[in-house]
């Protein structure tokens, strides 16, 4: 499913989205559009490089072990179904990994932090250890963990640059974030990032 094409320029400072970046627990039931939802995964992992494949946020050795995961809610963006989608940076589109709200459970395997349900979208970084050992070994773990940082920073970021505010959870249960969303299970879930409008 193809998005809106993402822009590289916008109306805020980055030095006001430093200054206005918190974690957001409580927000507004307002949807969120196609172009906000492809403009957030495009700052998480999109293609940044003209006719290259870099991307939004470093990566060690270029190797991308990251992937980005979409919860979405009803009637949570518009035009889109409920469900689970995986976005796919080199043609940036979204692919459906699972039907129906998993917001509820979502919050339930990250420790009952129920406030994240009513998020109308969670964003999920994980990482495929594979793709990063085969050249640093037990190391490209702690590097892919440094690079969910770095994609979660471009996500609380563009959030405030939009209007819209974003959370963040480490404390959830792996396997229960993994059986929720339908994903496979060498995609470690590191981070949930709920976004949307502060409420
Ligand atoms: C790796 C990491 C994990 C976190 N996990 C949670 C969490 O599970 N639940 C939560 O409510 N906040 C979580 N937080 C948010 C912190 O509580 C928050 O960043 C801290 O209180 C500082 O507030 P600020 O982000 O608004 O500046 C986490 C933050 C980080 C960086």
């Amino acid at each position: 499913m193809h998005l809106p094409d993402p822009m590289a320029d916008g109306d805020v400072s980055l030095e006001r989205t430093i200054h206005q970046r918190r974690t957001i627990r409580s927000f507004e039931s307002k949807a969120l559009t196609p172009k906000q939802f492809s403009q957030l995964l495009w700052a998480a992992q999109g293609i940044t490089e003209t006719g290259g494949f870099k991307r939004a946020a470093a990566s060690a050795g270029a190797l991308y072990p990251m992937d980005i995961y979409g919860v979405v809610g009803g009637d949570c963006i518009e035009k889109l179904d409920p469900a689970v989608y995986h976005y796919e940076p080199t043609n940036h589109t979204i692919s459906l990994v699972r039907e129906g709200d998993a917001r509820r459970d979502i919050a339930i395997a990250a420790l009952s932090q129920m406030w994240m349900a009513h998020a109308p979208l969670t964003l999920v970084i994980t990482a495929e250890y594979s793709r990063i050992m085969g050249k640093y070994g037990h190391r490209g773990v702690r590097y892919a963990m440094i690079e969910a940082g770095h994609i979660g920073q471009n996500i609380f970021l563009q959030s405030q640059a939009m209007g819209l505010e974003a959370g963040i959870v480490g404390a959830f249960e792996d396997e229960k974030v993994i059986e929720v969303m339908g994903i496979k299970k060498t995609h470690e879930p590191l981070l949930l990032m709920p976004v949307g409008y502060k409420r």
